[in-house]
């Protein structure tokens, strides 16, 4: 049997966590000209929408990492393709499609802390806090999750699913919580 999808956020909803987050980002970063860091691929979508909304003048670069996770690994997380942008004294703000264990956002914090911006801060669409291994600072939260999977505007599962315009939580064939550790979404 195959995964199941079940809707969790609409486009409408996931547009309007969008423009509140540009609100409060477009505020805070006035008069400057910020380097947004997208962290591929799953925030692509999540990064193109965010600029779009934001309508000032910014930079955009791209960082792409893997992570290893399950049983055995080591939570190594591997830099495959590094920031072409000099990051000295620029205001970097990091976008994440979703913070889960933390692992890759405070990897790469550090990576970029370490060259010197003005200012570093996160920005993710989804964060999972029960999921957390390693703290991380999140400075603009799109949505607050439980545990669970989610697939669609942008993230994937074993590169499926990207396409799709809503997020959905995957669940695996056999799975009845409905979805496990489901409660009810804290938009922040
Ligand atoms: P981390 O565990 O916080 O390091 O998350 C690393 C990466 O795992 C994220 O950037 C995503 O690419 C992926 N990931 C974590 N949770 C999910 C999810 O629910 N759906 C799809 N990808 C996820
Ligand atoms: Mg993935």
């Amino acid at each position: 049997m195959p995964p199941s999808l079940q809707p969790l956020l609409s486009p409408p909803q996931i547009a309007e966590a969008v423009a509140r987050l540009a609100a409060a980002i477009r505020q805070d970063y006035a008069g400057r000209q910020p380097l947004l860091v997208g962290v591929l691929k799953g925030a692509f979508v999540f990064l193109a929408d965010l600029v779009r909304a934001l309508d000032m003048p910014l930079s955009v670069g791209f960082v792409r990492l893997a992570s290893y996770r399950g049983t055995g690994s080591s939570g190594a997380v591997q830099l495959l393709c590094d920031l072409q942008e000099p990051v000295a004294k620029r205001d970097v703000l990091l976008v994440e499609g979703v913070v889960d264990s933390g692992r890759t956002a405070a990897w790469l914090w550090q990576h970029l802390a370490a060259q010197q911006p003005a200012s570093l801060r996160l920005c993710t669409l989804l964060d999972k806090p029960a999921r957390r291994q390693v703290p991380v600072q999140i400075d603009y939260r799109g949505f607050t999750l439980p545990d669970v999977f989610v697939v669609g505007y942008g993230l994937d599962c074993n590169e499926q699913y990207r396409h799709l315009p809503g997020l959905y939580v995957l669940q695996a064939p056999g799975d009845t919580a409905s979805p496990r550790g489901f409660e009810p979404l804290l938009p922040d």
